[in-house]
């Protein structure tokens, strides 16, 4: 189970810790070009697990109505306060584990997108694909960043400094727990293809991306960020090789796109 709690203790310095840091700056804009792709000026779209609504205000930018969507009252908090006033974004409470039957009218989304994992407090799929079919109208796209399973950086770094159950911890069936501010919090790693699994019933897998191949993921961010030659030379990598279909099942995290059929 996920707890609220636990991103409630981390929304005040989300942004600093993580929003502003350049690699997760630089992610969030291959994920950007991506809704772009899909998304026009016009469309309403849910935004799943918003965070502090940072892509919410980018599409807000681009003419598309979002509808931004939390558990945690923190987070939310946050997102009100960065998106007050802004007439194309709601921000409303929305639990991904008690997904209710009378939320939302039927196919009223052109599309859903959720960024940076908040898929990943869910331990099966197939129930929010059930619930997402009926509300994204047919031909409609839902993209998710989820973290993957197989990241490479995380054995490679974290054994090399001999950290044997950090290095592991994305491997474990029951997933991975963390104490965040003494909330617990369970993370589930779904591999591309259990994701295609539990959508297959409603939706059409259309693209699969990876998000930090070289890059490595947000724990390792400031060891990285403090050395500028390193940092320019692994963003470098990623930008020539970043987005190799291929590569994404050993990335920190993958984005995959799926068709309303
Ligand atoms: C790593 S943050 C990503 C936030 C944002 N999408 C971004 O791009 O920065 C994960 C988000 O998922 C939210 N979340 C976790 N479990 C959730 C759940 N069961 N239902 C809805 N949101 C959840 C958290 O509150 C948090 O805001």
């Amino acid at each position: 189970m996920s707890s609220p709690q636990a991103f409630d203790a981390l929304a005040p310095s989300y942004d600093t810790d993580f929003t502003s840091s350049p690699i997760a700056r630089y992610l969030r804009e291959q994920v950007h070009d991506r809704l772009l792709q899909h998304f026009r000026a016009g469309d309403h779209v849910l935004e799943l697990g918003c965070g502090t609504g940072e892509d919410a205000r980018f599409l807000a930018q681009q003419g598309v109505r979002v509808t931004a969507t939390d558990s945690s009252e923190a987070m939310l908090a946050a997102a009100r306060a960065k998106l007050a006033g802004n007439p194309l974004v709601q921000v409303e409470r929305l639990d991904l584990q008690g997904l209710s039957a009378s939320s939302y009218q039927p196919s009223v989304f052109a599309g859903v997108f959720s960024n940076f994992g908040a898929v990943n407090c869910l331990s099966e799929w197939r129930t929010l694909a059930a619930w997402l079919s009926e509300r994204v109208m047919p031909g409609g796209i839902v993209g998710l960043g989820v973290m993957s399973p197989l990241c490479l950086w995380e054995p490679l770094w974290h054994g090399v400094h001999g950290n044997l159950a950090t290095a592991t911890r994305r491997w474990k069936h029951e997933g991975a727990t963390f104490n965040t501010n003494g909330s617990p919090l369970t993370i589930h790693y779904p591999t591309i293809r259990r994701l295609q699994r539990d959508f297959s019933e409603w939706f059409t897998c259309t693209a699969v991306r990876p998000l930090g191949v070289f890059l490595p993921p947000s724990d390792v961010y400031g060891a990285i960020e403090k050395r500028p030659k390193l940092l320019g030379m692994l963003i470098g990598l990623e930008q020539h090789f970043g987005h190799w279909t291929v590569l994404a099942p050993f990335a920190d995290h993958y984005w995959i796109e799926f068709k309303r059929k």
